[in-house]
């Protein structure tokens, strides 16, 4: 058989475990299981077992939110997001970054080069705009994540401030692009997008090179990334090969039409003229429930209900827990791990007797922001953060 051959078969198998769960009826801890990765559903997956697969055509792996329980998220256990495909050949001694555009002196960097620049570490929460899509209503077409397109990481590497002073920006450089390395298919334009130069020049925005302590694996934009603290995950471009200081804001797919938001809430379902748009920036505030899942059946008595709650730029201030379909909402004690663009774990003990609840949690920042019963619905299905609510079944 050849490789292509093996690989459909792989993923019909694959697909077909998938239908027969979903045709069962299955309690959703099944689900997960029956989603989990195969070892060989025919892309590269290695190390990232447990994942749920949201794409076959490009690598888009979500982690299932029970895997939620430690600040830091470990590399194997974290979201991808890929737009395309990533790129085949890599190799650290290969590996250029240019710099260009905007600024006094033209230069590019080798990975040598690039890690003789001080180092500095930013603990973030990385999260998909697209992240709880599958959850708006009505529904929207893209990737249908569920909500574990986020995680959170100790990312390292220099700063992009000190790569861009050393090249000199002009006063005329308002905005810095980056464009990665992807390997575009057909006609789908390539990865680029820009931030505004305030952002780029502040001090924990990075070119990663670096997550949990080792080198970014390749799923995680190897050997080099943006790192675009609090803001959506897009603004951090993976496989990182250019920066260009622009004296306007970069025009192109993945800033328009991709990634904006409406200016104003509109009808739910309704288009939304793209002059009614913005770019979207940070994140917003938000909690998921790790501990029970949606669907659980639980022994009744004391139980630990547990999540992680974050906000982007903002901190978290209160995580609130309701166990009485929202009638009553107590606080939940927050985790002492934390660092100002990551997300915080809570818990909630609770004496459960037997009976079927709603159980929610609802997160408040410090800029006075609370998640709405209702997330705010756009075409595109970006920032998901109504309050999470799982269905629980307790005996
Ligand atoms: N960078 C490149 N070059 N190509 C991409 O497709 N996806 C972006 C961003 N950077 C992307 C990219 C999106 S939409 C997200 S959410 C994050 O990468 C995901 O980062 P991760 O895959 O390391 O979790």
């Amino acid at each position: 058989m050849t490789d292509v051959a093996t690989d459909m078969t792989s993923r019909r198998e694959f697909l077909k475990k998938v239908s027969l769960a979903i045709a069962a009826g299955s309690a959703p801890s099944t689900l997960t299981k029956a989603l989990a990765l195969p070892e060989s559903a025919g892309i590269d997956m290695s190390g990232k077992d447990g994942m749920i697969l949201r794409s076959f055509r490009f690598v888009d792996l979500e982690t299932p939110v029970e895997y939620f329980n430690t600040w830091l998220t470990p590399v194997p256990h974290f979201f991808v997001r890929n737009h395309m495909h990533e790129p085949s050949e890599l190799s650290a001694e290969d590996c250029r970054l240019s710099v260009s555009g905007e600024v006094e002196k033209p230069r590019t960097l080798t990975l040598a080069e690039l890690s003789k620049i001080e180092t500095h570490s930013v603990v973030n929460t990385l999260e998909c705009a697209g992240n709880g899509r599958s959850l708006h209503r009505p529904q929207v077409p893209g990737i249908q994540w569920g909500k574990g397109a986020v995680g959170t990481a100790r990312f390292s590497g220099p700063r992009l401030r000190d790569v861009l002073q050393r090249a000199g920006v002009k006063p005329s450089g308002k905005h810095v692009m980056f464009r990665g390395l992807d390997e575009v298919p057909g006609k789908v334009p390539p990865f680029i997008r820009s931030i505004p130069i305030e952002k780029a020049l502040d001090s924990d925005t990075l070119i990663a090179t670096h997550m949990n302590g080792s080198p970014l694996t390749k799923h995680h934009g190897f050997p080099a990334r943006a790192l675009v603290p609090g803001w959506i995950g897009a603004a951090s471009c993976k496989w990182l090969t250019e920066i260009k200081v622009l004296e306007t804001e970069f025009a192109g797919n993945f800033m328009n039409p991709g990634y904006r938001f409406p200016n104003q809430p509109g009808p739910p379902g309704e288009a939304v003229k793209p002059e009614d748009t913005h770019v979207l920036t940070g994140l917003n505030v938000k909690s998921v429930i790790s501990v029970p899942v949606d669907g659980a059946n639980m022994k009744a008595g004391a139980m630990h209900l547990h999540g992680a709650a974050w906000a982007g730029e903002a901190d978290v201030v209160k995580v609130e827990v309701s166990t009485d379909s929202g009638a009553t909402w107590h606080g939940a004690s927050l985790g002492n791990e934390r660092a100002h663009y990551a997300w915080r774990l809570w818990s909630f003990e609770w004496k459960a007797k037997a009976g079927d609840y709603i159980v929610q949690s609802r997160a408040t920042d410090n800029r006075g922001r609370t998640q709405p019963a209702v997330a705010v619905w756009n075409p595109s299905g970006y920032l998901y953060n109504a309050i999470d609510r799982v269905k629980i079944h307790v005996a």
